[in-house]
């Protein structure tokens, strides 16, 4: 059998890099999927892909009423949220604290942190009842810093905190909350965050060489941990961090 066969699952920023690929494992073991984004023309596209497992709701996670509605949306249509992926993320500016634009510290930790919260508020009272398992997509950048990232850098670290946190909240209600913490994935935040730092040809990947393994790490070996946190493989872990980093947080190559 799937290991997901019977689970709904949520999944916020599901219309492309890491929340589509785990969209298109989860339902490749099973899962019936309520896929969220602010990018609705490619989370039709995506739902269309996969079938009739996927449906969509078009959703802004920094928005309560939004989220709020997303996981009634679920809940309407499955009966129960199984799974919630809380993933959806932006990488803010890349500059040095004393120019770091104002407006964009405050929208990088309101998806970053605020809709992270928010999905846990209704998600976790989703699951009340019959418990459930929830993975944030936090970052090697929530357990060390980088230059020039100030905001994303603090909106990860508290995405782990808010893991912790309800991951104690959630247990005795057998409600399960981990982080999966990748870098550096190939996915269109990769791109912009290479654009960033200047690199003009993206066959010569200056950040990828950085990397203990010598390469930026793939969307679908990241949802291979989420799947293992979804499912009931990892019955016995909650208020972990997880690393899928290519050995970035273990030390310098
Ligand atoms: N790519 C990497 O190397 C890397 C490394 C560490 C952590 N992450 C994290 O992984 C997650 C996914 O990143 P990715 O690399 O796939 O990036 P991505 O930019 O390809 O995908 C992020 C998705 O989130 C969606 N999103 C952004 N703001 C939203 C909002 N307000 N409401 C709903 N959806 C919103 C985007 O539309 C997009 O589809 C993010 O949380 C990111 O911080 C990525």
């Amino acid at each position: 059998m799937s290991k997901l066969t019977g689970k709904t699952a949520i999944i916020t920023g599901a219309a492309r890099g890491i929340g589509a690929a785990a969209a298109r494992l989860f339902a490749a073991e099973g899962a019936i999927l309520m896929l969220a984004d602010v990018l609705e023309e490619d989370l039709q596209a995506l739902a269309e892909k996969i079938g009739d497992q996927a449906a969509i709701c078009p959703t802004d996670v920094t928005d309560e009423a939004a989220v709020k509605n997303l996981v009634e949306q679920a809940q309407a249509k499955f009966g129960k949220v199984d799974i919630a992926l809380l993933n959806a993320g932006i990488e803010g500016a890349l500059a040095h604290p004393t120019e770091y634009d104002t407006a964009i510290f405050d929208k990088v930790i309101a998806v970053n942190v605020r809709g992270v919260f928010l999905g846990l508020k209704y998600v976790m009272k989703a699951m009340e009842a019959s418990g459930g398992s929830i993975v944030v997509t936090a970052s090697t950048a929530g357990i060390r810093g980088v230059p020039g990232m100030s905001a994303y850098i603090a909106s990860k670290h508290a995405a782990v905190g808010l893991m912790r946190s309800a991951a104690m909240d959630g247990a005795p209600n057998n409600i399960r909350v981990n982080t999966v913490n990748p870098s550096p994935i190939d996915t269109p935040m990769m791109e912009s965050l290479e654009n960033m730092h200047g690199v003009s040809d993206r066959n010569d990947r200056p950040l990828a060489r950085a990397t203990p393994l010598g390469r930026y790490g793939e969307p679908e070996e990241v949802a291979r941990m989420m799947l293992f946190l979804a499912s009931e493989d990892s019955s016995f872990c909650t208020g972990g961090v997880y690393m899928v980093d290519g050995g970035v947080s273990g030390g310098r190559r």
